[in-house]
C-alpha cells in the first residue's frame, strides 16, 4: 500500500472511532423546548431541572433500567408500556418476585402538569416520586445505595450524569432528576379529540353526541378539560366499604375513605383494566357504572346518581372517549428504550 493511502485509511479509522466513541465530559449538554400543544398551560420546570438532552437520555436509559430493582429483572417500563399510555394492561401490578400488587398502574401521560401524585396524592412532585417504586418493597424493592452503585459501574451512565448534572458520580439526587426530566416529556395531546380542538379533524355524529353528553350529564365537572381531570378526590361510589382507604391514608379523616385522585381520560381506551384496583374491565362497565348511579355507598359523592342513558347514549359517550387516544404519543420513538 503506498504510504499516503495508508496515512488516510488510519485517519478515517479514527474519525470513525471518534464519531461512535461515548461523548466526552466536555461536550456541551443543550437546552431542549418541549413542543407544547398549544390549548395546554405552559409548563412549569423545577429550576434547577429545566430539561436538557443529556438529562432526557439519562432519564430515559433509567427509566428502562433493571439495575433498579433489587434482582435486576424489573425496570419502571416492566409496569409504565409506552403501548399501552405506560401503563401494563393488568388488574394490579405484580412486584418484586411475584408479590400481589394492590394497585392498578396508572398512565403517566401529561404528568408533568399534575400538582401531586399518586391516588391519594400523597407525593408533590416527579422528582420525589422516583423514590416511592424503588423503595417500595411490593414494586422495586431495591436500597437506593445499592443501585447507585451499579449504575455507577457503567461508564456510558457516569458520562451521561456528567453532562447533564455536573457531578462525577451518580447519585440519587442525579437519578430521581433525570426520571422526572424523562416523564416529563410524556406529553400526549395529538388525539382526535385535540385535532378537532384546533379544527383539523372532525368528530362523527356519534364521537359528536357523546362529547356533548360527557358535559350534560356532568361527567366533564372532574374529568376536565384538557388533561381530563381536576385533580380533585371523590369517592365514586365503588363499594360500600373501602378495603383501600385512598385519601384518608394521607389525612386520616374517616369520610376521606374511598377518595381517589380523579384520573386523566386520554388514551383512556388503551389503558385499562380500570379504577384503581383495576376492578372494572371495560369502558362499557364503566359507562353502565355512572350510568346505574354508582353502588350507593353511604360516603359516595353525591354528583355520581342515575343518569338514565339510553344504550345509544351509552355508545356514544364510549365513541368519545375512544378519540382521546393519541397514536402518535404511543409509538413517539424519542420514548423507546436506547440501545447500546
Ligand atoms: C411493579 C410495577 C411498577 C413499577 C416497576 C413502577 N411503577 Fe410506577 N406505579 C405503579 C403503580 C401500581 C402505581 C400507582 C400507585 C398508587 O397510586 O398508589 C404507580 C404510580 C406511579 C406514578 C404516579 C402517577 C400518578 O398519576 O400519580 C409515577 C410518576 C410512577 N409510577 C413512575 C414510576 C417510575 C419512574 C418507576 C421506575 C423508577 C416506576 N413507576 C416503577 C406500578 C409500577
Ligand atoms: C365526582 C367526580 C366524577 C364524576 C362526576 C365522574 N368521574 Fe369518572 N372518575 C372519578 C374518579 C375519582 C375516578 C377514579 C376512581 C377510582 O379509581 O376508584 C374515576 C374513574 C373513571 C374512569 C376510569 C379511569 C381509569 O383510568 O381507571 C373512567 C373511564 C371514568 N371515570 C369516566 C367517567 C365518565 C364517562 C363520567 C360521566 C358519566 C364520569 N367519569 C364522571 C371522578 C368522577
Amino acid at each position: 500500500m503506498p504510504r499516503r493511502l495508508w496515512w488516510s485509511s488510519f485517519l478515517f479509522v479514527l474519525g470513525v472511532i471518534g464519531c461512535t466513541s461515548p461523548p466526552t465530559t466536555t461536550k456541551q449538554d443543550r437546552p431542549v423546548h418541549f413542543r407544547i400543544p398549544s390549548h395546554f398551560p405552559p409548563m412549569v420546570h423545577p429550576t434547577d431541572n429545566e430539561p436538557t438532552e443529556a438529562r432526557l437520555e439519562f432519564g430515559r436509559r433509567l427509566f428502562y433500567h433493571t439495575a433498579l430493582s433489587q434482582n435486576e429483572t424489573t425496570s419502571c417500563a416492566s409496569c409504565h408500556v409506552q403501548s399501552a399510555a405506560f401503563t401494563d394492561g393488568r388488574v394490579t401490578s405484580p412486584g418484586l418476585n411475584g408479590h400481589a400488587g394492590v394497585r392498578n398502574t396508572p398512565t403517566l401521560a401529561n404528568l408533568a402538569w399534575s400538582p401531586y401524585l399518586m391516588s391519594e396524592g400523597g407525593v408533590p412532585s416527579l422528582e420525589l416520586q422516583a423514590l416511592a417504586p424503588l423503595h417500595e418493597p411490593l414494586e422495586m424493592g431495591m436500597n437506593m445505595m445499592i443501585a447507585v452503585d451499579r449504575l455507577n459501574q457503567d461508564a456510558y451512565l457516569r458520562t451521561l450524569n456528567q453532562r447533564a448534572y455536573g457531578r462525577d458520580s451518580i447519585d440519587p439526587f442525579t437519578i430521581t432528576r433525570a426520571l422526572a426530566c424523562f416523564q416529563r416529556s410524556l406529553i400526549s395531546g395529538d388525539s382526535k379529540f385535540d385535532q378537532y380542538k384546533m379544527g383539523a379533524a372532525e368528530l362523527t355524529s356519534k364521537e359528536a353526541k357523546g362529547l356533548a353528553l360527557f358535559s350534560e350529564v356532568g361527567c366533564a365537572n372532574c374529568h376536565r378539560e384538557p388533561f381530563f381531570t381536576d385533580y380533585g378526590f371523590y369517592n365514586i361510589g365503588l363499594y360500600s366499604v373501602s378495603t383501600d382507604p385512598g385519601l384518608e391514608r394521607k389525612t386520616h379523616i374517616k369520610s376521606d375513605s374511598g377518595k381517589f385522585k380523579t384520573p386523566t381520560l386520554r388514551n383512556i381506551a388503551v389503558t385499562g383494566p380500570y379504577m384503581h384496583d383495576g376492578s372494572m374491565s371495560s369502558l362499557e362497565e364503566v359507562i353502565a357504572f355512572y350510568n346505574a348511579g354508582g353502588t350507593g355507598a353511604r360516603l359516595q359523592d353525591e354528583r355520581i346518581r342515575a343518569l338514565h342513558l339510553s344504550a345509544e347514549d351509552e355508545e356514544a359517550l364510549i365513541a368519545f372517549l375512544e378519540t382521546l387516544t393519541d397514536w402518535n404519543f404511543l409509538q413517539n420513538q424519542q420514548f423507546t428504550p436506547l440501545s447500546e
